[in-house]
């Protein structure tokens, strides 16, 4: 089954300007399976046919895009920038980032974002999400990481220093990992690299699953750990052990966490974000 979001882009049909996490669902919802939510797992499939993908815009594309409706009130560091989307799916979570955020200055996302990483276990769904983040961004290095979360590298993780790092976990912290995952020791990973790192997470509450676990332990971890007052060692009149091997260290600047329900499907929907620096 071809893409037919591949080929709205290379037949021209489907352009950086015309294409947006609105349109993309508008357009390209179908309805191929008559039980969709089966054919989706309940929309936490790792899907293998363009098909699913078309129907996961008809099921759940609407829900997706609601759960970034609530935005923090913060001001975007200007600087170079990699997003970072780790089961991005088709692209959807991507398209609602940059439709939705904007800079505060003059400037547009062209101007700052320099690459993008997808992560996604389904090779039709990156295909797609490549196709359109090189669609809107055609001067950025777009790089596919065809995997799990739990299977990701630290040669994965690395990344340029001195930059804006954000990390999207859109709807994927609320799907089940596998047991041996060490999410907090994954967070402390990807936020090593030298630079600003925004962390954001999305996800909806699955009626009977304890499925927003995840998202509070992280922002339990980042609220005790990496939340400190600026005073230094010297300035509490401690000297400093030069002996002790230099480290990274994390400051959490923002934090947020936002729950709220949406009255048409009456679900429960959590939002985490956080800054942090890291020196
Ligand atoms: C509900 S979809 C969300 C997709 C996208 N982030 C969005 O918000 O539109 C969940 C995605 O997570 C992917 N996924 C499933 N298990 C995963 C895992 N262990 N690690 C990373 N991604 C996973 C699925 O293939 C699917 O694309």
């Amino acid at each position: 089954m071809t893409d037919k979001v591949i080929e709205a882009i290379n037949s021209g049909t489907l352009t950086a300007d015309n294409l947006t996490h609105e349109t993309l669902r508008e357009k390209y919802k179908r309805q191929p399976y008559e039980y969709g939510p089966e054919a989706l797992s309940r929309g936490r499939g790792i899907f293998d046919d363009t098909d699913q993908l078309d129907q996961y815009l008809y099921s759940y594309g609407k829900m997706g895009n609601e759960q970034w409706e609530k935005q923090f009130e913060f001001s975007m560091i200007d600087g170079d920038t990699t997003i970072i989307d780790y089961g991005c799916g088709q692209g959807l979570s991507f398209l609602n980032l940059v439709c939705r955020w904007s800079h505060d200055d003059d400037k547009t996302w062209q101007d700052y974002l320099k690459s993008v990483i997808l992560i996604e276990p389904s090779q039709i769904a990156l295909n797609r999400a490549q196709a359109i983040a090189q669609l809107k961004f055609p001067d950025a290095t777009i790089r596919t990481i065809h995997k799990k979360l739990e299977e990701l590298d630290n040669n994965d993780l690395l990344f340029d220093t001195n930059k804006v790092m954000i990390h999207i976990f859109s709807q994927v912290l609320d799907i089940p990992l596998a047991d041996e995952f060490d999410l907090l020791g994954f967070f402390e990973t990807i936020t090593s690299t030298i630079g600003t790192h925004y962390i954001h997470v999305v996800s909806h509450e699955v009626d009977g699953m304890n499925n927003q676990t995840n998202v509070l332990k992280l922002y339990k971890h980042i609220a005790s750990k990496h939340v400190h007052t600026e005073l230094s060692l010297d300035d509490l009149g401690l000297k400093t052990d030069l002996k002790e091997p230099e480290k990274v260290r994390r400051t959490a600047t923002n934090m947020a966490l936002n729950t709220f329900n949406i009255p048409r499907n009456d679900k429960n929907y959590t939002a985490m974000f956080a800054c942090i620096k890291t020196i």
